[in-house]
C-alpha cells in the first residue's frame, strides 16, 4: 500500500478499548446501515441523551434538536394549516414572535390567553388543536395547572395536543406527560446543559407516532446538534441534580434576602406543590422599586459576580433585564399586556458561595440609594 492510501485508510479497531464514558462519535456516517448510517438521522451521542431524558419524564420517544426554538418550531410544524393553536401569554420573547409569524405564513390560527383566569381558561372548551404554555413562565415564574388544562381541552377535542416548555422545571423536577400533556419540550442550553457553552433542545413525548413526525422533522430539516454538544450535554447532565440542589438553596435564601429589602416590590417565586412541581430553584424575577430606567442600569452594572445578558440557568450567576433582553421581541404595548415593565430584573444563580452572592447584590442596591 502506498503511503498517501495507508495516511487515509489506516484505522484501529475499538472493539477491545472499553471506555467508562462514552466517546464522541464525531462522524458525519456509519458503515453499518442500522441503527446508524448518518449522523443528521440520528447518532449514539444523541441516543444517549434521548433514552435518558425520556426515562426521567416517562416518555415514549425523545427527539434531540439543534435548539430549544427548533423543539417549538419542529412542534408548530405538527399543526396544518386551518388548525387553532392556543398560547398562554406568559412566555418567552422570541417563542411569542415566532407563534405569531410561524401562524401566520401557514394560515394558522392563533390566540393568546390568560391560562391563569377563568376567562382565559374557557377557551379551552372551544377545542384548539395545540395548546402550547411554559411552567414555571417566563417571565413570573407563574405555575400552570397541567392536568387542569389538558382534562378541559381533551374533553372536547380528544386529539388536541398539550404541550408543555419545561425549560425551566426540569425533568427532575416536573414531568408534564404524566399530567395529560403530549408533549415536554426543553432548551438544554439552560438547566442541562448548565455552563452557557452549548445549544440544543429536546422534544419528548408519550405518543409514538408523534415521536416518528419530529424525528422525521429533524432529519428532513436537518437540524440536530452536533455530537459534541450532544456529549457535552450529557456530561452535563449527570451532575445537574446536584447542580441544583446548591441552586435551589441559594435561590430561597436570596428570595428571602429580597423580600426584606425595601427597593423591591416584589419577588416572583413559584408555587411548589409537590405534586406537579417538587421543586424550584435558579431563577428568580424581582421587581425593582424606582422611577428610572437608569437605576436598572445603574444596579445591574453594580453586580460584579453576576454576568449581564443572555446567559442563566448555569453554573455561573447571571441578571437580565426581560424588558429589554429575553423580551426584546415584543413591542412596548405587548409587553405591558403581560404585565411586564422595565423595572423587573431576572437574576439566575449559578454555583457561587451564596454569602458572596448576597454581599454582591447588597453592593448594587447601596450604589442606587446613594
Ligand atoms: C423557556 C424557554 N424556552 C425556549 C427557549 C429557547 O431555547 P434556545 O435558546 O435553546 O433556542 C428559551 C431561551 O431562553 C427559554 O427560556
Amino acid at each position: 500500500m502506498k503511503d498517501i492510501t495507508r495516511l487515509i485508510r489506516h484505522k484501529i479497531s475499538a472493539q477491545d478499548a472499553k471506555p467508562v464514558s462514552t466517546p464522541i462519535f464525531q462522524t458525519s456516517a456509519f458503515k453499518s446501515g442500522d441503527p446508524y448510517f448518518y449522523t443528521r438521522k440520528s447518532n449514539p451521542n444523541f441516543v444517549e441523551v434521548e433514552e435518558l431524558l425520556c426515562q426521567l419524564e416517562e416518555g415514549k420517544k425523545a427527539v434531540l434538536l439543534s435548539s430549544g426554538m427548533t423543539a417549538i418550531s419542529a412542534t408548530l410544524h405538527l399543526l396544518s394549516p386551518g388548525d387553532r393553536l392556543l398560547v398562554n401569554k406568559l412566555i418567552y420573547g422570541c417563542s411569542y414572535r415566532f407563534f405569531n409569524d410561524f401562524c401566520e405564513q401557514f394560515n394558522i390560527s392563533l390566540e393568546f390567553a390568560d391560562l391563569l383566569a377563568p376567562d382565559g381558561l374557557s377557551k379551552l372548551d372551544t377545542g384548539p388543536d395545540m395548546v402550547f404554555f411554559e411552567t414555571p413562565t417566563n417571565p413570573f415564574v407563574k405555575t400552570i395547572n397541567i392536568q387542569e388544562i389538558s382534562a378541559r381541552v381533551k374533553k372536547v377535542n380528544p386529539k388536541s395536543l398539550v404541550v408543555v416548555d419545561n425549560t425551566w422545571a426540569t425533568s427532575l423536577f416536573q414531568k408534564p406527560l404524566k399530567f395529560g400533556a403530549d408533549l415536554s419540550l426543553h432548551s438544554n442550553s439552560k438547566f442541562n446543559g448548565g455552563h452557557s457553552d452549548m445549544i440544543s433542545g429536546i422534544a419528548i413525548t408519550n405518543n409514538a407516532e408523534i415521536g416518528e413526525k419530529i424525528a422525521a422533522y429533524r432529519f428532513y430539516n436537518g437540524c440536530l446538534p452536533d455530537p459534541f454538544a450532544a456529549w457535552l450535554l450529557r456530561r452535563s447532565l449527570q451532575t445537574l441534580s446536584v447542580r441544583l440542589e446548591r441552586q435551589i438553596k441559594s435561590t430561597a435564601i436570596i428570595a428571602e434576602h429580597l423580600r426584606q429589602n425595601p427597593l423591591v416590590d416584589q419577588v416572583f417565586f413559584p408555587e411548589i406543590d409537590g405534586k406537579q412541581l417538587t421543586n424550584y430553584g435558579g431563577l428568580i424575577f424581582f421587581h425593582l422599586k424606582a422611577t428610572s430606567f437608569e437605576t436598572v442600569k445603574t444596579f445591574m452594572s453594580k453586580l460584579e459576580l453576576f454576568d449581564e445578558g443572555t446567559s442563566m440557568a448555569s453554573v455561573t450567576s447571571a441578571v437580565a433585564n426581560p424588558w429589554t433582553g429575553s423580551h426584546l421581541s415584543m413591542s412596548e404595548d405587548e409587553k405591558r399586556s403581560i404585565g411586564l415593565d422595565e423595572f423587573v430584573i431576572r437574576l439566575s444563580f449559578g454555583l457561587e458561595d451564596v454569602e458572596d452572592l448576597i454581599s454582591d447584590i447588597d453592593s448594587a442596591f447601596s450604589a442606587i440609594k446613594s
